[in-house]
């Protein structure tokens, strides 16, 4: 795909639904009792992947004009399925399945594609096994493809070394079938939707600061799940907003979960203002209009308990960042060398190709900003946020960039160039 510079951008949207609530909607529903009716469910491939696997365990899922309807067959009615589960690009199926599916009355194994056979599952199989799962790594390789004979559990209090929500949730969903408690203390607060859906599903959860706990649930009751717009795909507008003059951008029922709204605050301290209207924060998750000027950026130091809150937006952080004025320090984010890609080597070798002045260190980057960037030929290595935030990024740079592979946005917003062409003046 070519893309070519843009003036600004200005006018109204509403991104798709969250893809983290989508798939525990889908997840939960299906072990629920009943009828679970899902709105603004993100119709994405990753999204799709899990409603496919829970179909090929037995699960009824239909799909109306506004709604999903997962016809939920109770916390033991889940069937074996006829053959390997494919959980596509997606670590959240891969690793919420896992814990899920380990304490089954069936095995299965679960695999993926090329990036999902090369990412860490041992964060996920070593707690498991603790519990007393039969999860083992085919190839020995600590990856996908997984598997998994189904075991009786007993709830561990774990440590988790990693801030990651699907190991926390893995282990959590495993909590669901053990006997006893189970609990997850994480190093620093990651996105907490499992907790929050779980409690709306008649589960037994407890939060208290980084632990997270579970007790055996005795049945899960079908709700009515409404899914906000996914701060993750509002966040490629939000800096296109702050990045090209004299945009203004509505967008509208935006989740403002605070494990998942560090953006935000990374932007105030960048020197934006964004306006938050119409809040709601019925059941579950808080949503709520964003609205968006541009703004001149000044640089920043992004680490610590934050990153977890804003760890697929760092990709789009650190190309604002080379608009920005001074340095920008991205720290405690080595996370994000296991994500669909090596998120920091690629973004710095494209923000480079682009005429960045920026340099990788072991767990981020540092950008010296204020470098007019240049269009480039760039590789997304099939990674959609790779691809939409250097989409974005050539709307303020100079010059034609061609991005490779750019259909991959498929993963998580598959309307993302056409809402975002519909935008640009
Ligand atoms: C997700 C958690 C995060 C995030 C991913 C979705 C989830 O991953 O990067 O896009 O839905 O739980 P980690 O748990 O690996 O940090």
């Amino acid at each position: 795909m070519k893309i070519t510079p843009v003036k600004k951008i200005s006018g109204e949207l509403t991104v798709p639904g969250d893809k983290s609530i989508s798939h525990r909607a889908i997840m939960l529903g299906s072990i629920a009792k009943g009828m679970t009716e899902i709105h603004g469910f993100l119709e994405s491939a990753d999204c799709l992947s899990t409603a496919a696997c829970f179909a090929r365990m037995g699960i009824q899922i239909e799909k109306s004009a506004r709604t999903v309807t997962v016809h939920g067959r109770g916390l033991h009615g889940l069937k074996a399925p006829d053959g390997i589960l494919d959980c596509g690009n997606s670590g959240t199926t891969t690793r919420l399945l896992s814990g899920l599916l380990a304490p089954q009355n069936f095995d299965v194994v679960l695999t993926g594609d090329e990036s999902i056979q090369k990412r860490p599952m041992k964060r996920v199989i070593d707690p498991l096994t603790d519990m007393g799962a039969r999860i083992q790594s085919v190839h020995g390789n600590g990856c996908a493809p997984l598997q998994i004979c189904g075991s009786r559990l007993t709830g561990i209090r774990y440590n988790s070394p990693v801030a990651s929500a699907q190991v926390k949730s893995a282990i959590l969903l495993a909590g669901l079938y053990a006997d006893g408690k189970t609990s997850v203390t994480e190093p620093s607060l990651s996105r907490n939707h499992t907790e929050l859906m779980l409690r709306q599903f008649g589960g037994s959860v407890t939060s208290e600061g980084l632990t997270a706990g579970v007790l055996p649930a005795g049945e899960l009751y079908g709700q009515r799940v409404c899914v906000p717009g996914d701060i993750s795909s509002a966040a490629y507008f939000i800096a296109a907003a702050l990045l090209l003059p004299h945009s203004e951008v509505l967008i509208r029922n935006v989740g403002i979960n605070k494990t998942r709204a560090g953006i935000l605050e990374v932007c105030r301290q960048m020197g934006a203002s964004i306006e938050i209207a119409n809040a709601t924060g019925k059941a579950g998750d808080p949503s709520a209009d964003l609205f968006v000027r541009s703004a001149s950026l000044k640089g920043v130091t992004v680490g610590g308990p934050i990153i977890p809150t804003l760890i697929d937006e760092l990709p789009m952080i650190a190309a604002m960042a080379c608009f920005a004025k001074g340095t920008t320090v991205i720290r405690d984010a080595a996370e994000l060398r296991v994500k669909e890609s090596n998120r920091i080597a690629i973004m710095v070798d494209s923000l480079r190709a682009m005429g960045a002045d920026i340099e990788e260190t072991e767990d981020g980057m540092q950008i010296r900003g204020g470098r007019p960037l240049h269009g480039a030929r760039i590789d997304t290595h099939k990674d959609h946020r790779i691809a939409m935030t250097l989409a974005v990024t050539a709307l303020a740079a100079e010059g034609e960039t061609e991005l490779l592979d750019a259909d991959c946005v498929r993963i998580s917003y598959p309307g993302f160039y056409e809402d975002l062409g519909r935008l640009t003046v």
